[in-house]
């Protein structure tokens, strides 16, 4: 398979643009190597590890499987600040590459990155908190799209991508609605430098997401999607029917009947996915993922309309 290079992918040794990118729970070590051993660059959020303890013996087990690149993701305002500050220090100490920040100001953190050699990408949804976070020290903008899975925007990827492109001096990483080569081979096209794809690797063997939510996900329409601020107070997607409450076509409805469900049903059972599951069509090894995802876009670019005088 042949390199593909973008500026960003060099300066992180990628063999290919593409993010493995964080999600709550299911994401996990296995698919962080496999995605290392892929070209590409895995990740996880560090709360996806209980405690401290386990976060740090997460890194040390990833660490002693691969000296590629890989990133974590820190969840400002969800994090504990305690914990927060922890697990930069365990990241910095097992010399993690990339810290990918969402939900809040990523000024210092960025600061104590830098000063360990890290780099950081955060993630937004408006080119207003875009430009702020450029202006705090990210080192990349992730730029969610309306129809993402976990929390979106609602911006077409066709406009915020070369949007953010043109009004900002960092590189713009591509979040939402990517599931295929084709699709990253439009996010290059659109000024992206990598590519950041979710919901396309629920459906790995490697993911840690239930047998029966990885079939949703190859399985799906993206009729199936539902945008709401329901389940965290953030707009997101997810499978509709996994929405407590949502026959009713009601957030009040949803907020209520997740509420008394508990906070336990409320993060296990409620499935997020992007509209990219209209695309996602078999569970497999994320190896095999990337291979297929490069050889579309090669077939992508191929199937372009030839220049002619
Ligand atoms: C189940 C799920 C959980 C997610 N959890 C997080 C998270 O904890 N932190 C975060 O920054 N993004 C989270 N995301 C967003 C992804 O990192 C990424 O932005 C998104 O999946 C890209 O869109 P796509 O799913 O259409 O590829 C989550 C996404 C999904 C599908």
């Amino acid at each position: 398979m042949p390199r593909i290079r973008t500026a960003l992918s060099e300066r992180l040794g990628l063999k290919y643009p593409i993010v493995c990118a964080p999600m709550f729970i299911i994401s996990n070590k296995e698919m962080i190597v496999a995605a290392a051993e892929a070209g590409i660059l895995g990740s996880m959020p560090s709360l996806n590890l209980r405690t401290r303890e386990e976060f740090r013996d997460a890194l040390a087990w990833i660490r002693a499987r691969t000296d590629k690149p890989f990133g974590i993701n820190l969840t400002i305002k969800l994090t504990d600040p305690e914990r927060l500050v922890h697990d930069l220090e365990t990241c910095l100490e097992f010399k993690v590459p990339v810290i990918i920040t969402s939900y809040g100001n990523p000024s210092e953190l960025a600061r104590r990155a830098h000063d360990a050699g890290a780099i950081v990408f955060h993630d937004v949804i408006h080119l207003k908190h875009a430009l702020k976070a450029q202006e705090s020290g990210a080192d990349g903008i992730i730029g969610v799209s309306a129809g993402a899975g976990g929390h979106a925007g609602t911006t077409s990827p066709f406009v915020l991508y070369p949007y953010l492109r043109e009004n900002l001096k960092v590189p713009v990483i591509a979040a939402g609605c990517i599931a295929t080569g084709r699709q990253m081979a439009s996010a290059l096209s659109l000024g992206a430098e990598l590519v950041y794809m979710g919901t396309r690797f629920i459906a790995s063997t490697e993911c840690g997401a239930e047998d029966a939510y990885k079939q949703r996900v190859i399985n799906g329409s993206p009729e199936e999607i539902l945008y709401t601020d329901a389940v965290s107070g953030i707009h997101a997607n997810f499978l509709k029917d996994t929405v407590p409450g949502f026959e009713k076509q009601d957030a009040n409805a949803a907020q209520k009947a997740i509420q008394s469900e508990g906070s336990g049903k409320k993060w296990k059972d409620i499935w997020s996915a992007g509209q990219g599951i209209a695309l996602a069509k078999e569970v497999k090894p994320i190896g095999q993922i990337v291979e297929d995802i490069v050889r579309e876009y090669v077939d992508a670019r191929a199937s372009l309309p030839a220049l002619e005088d």
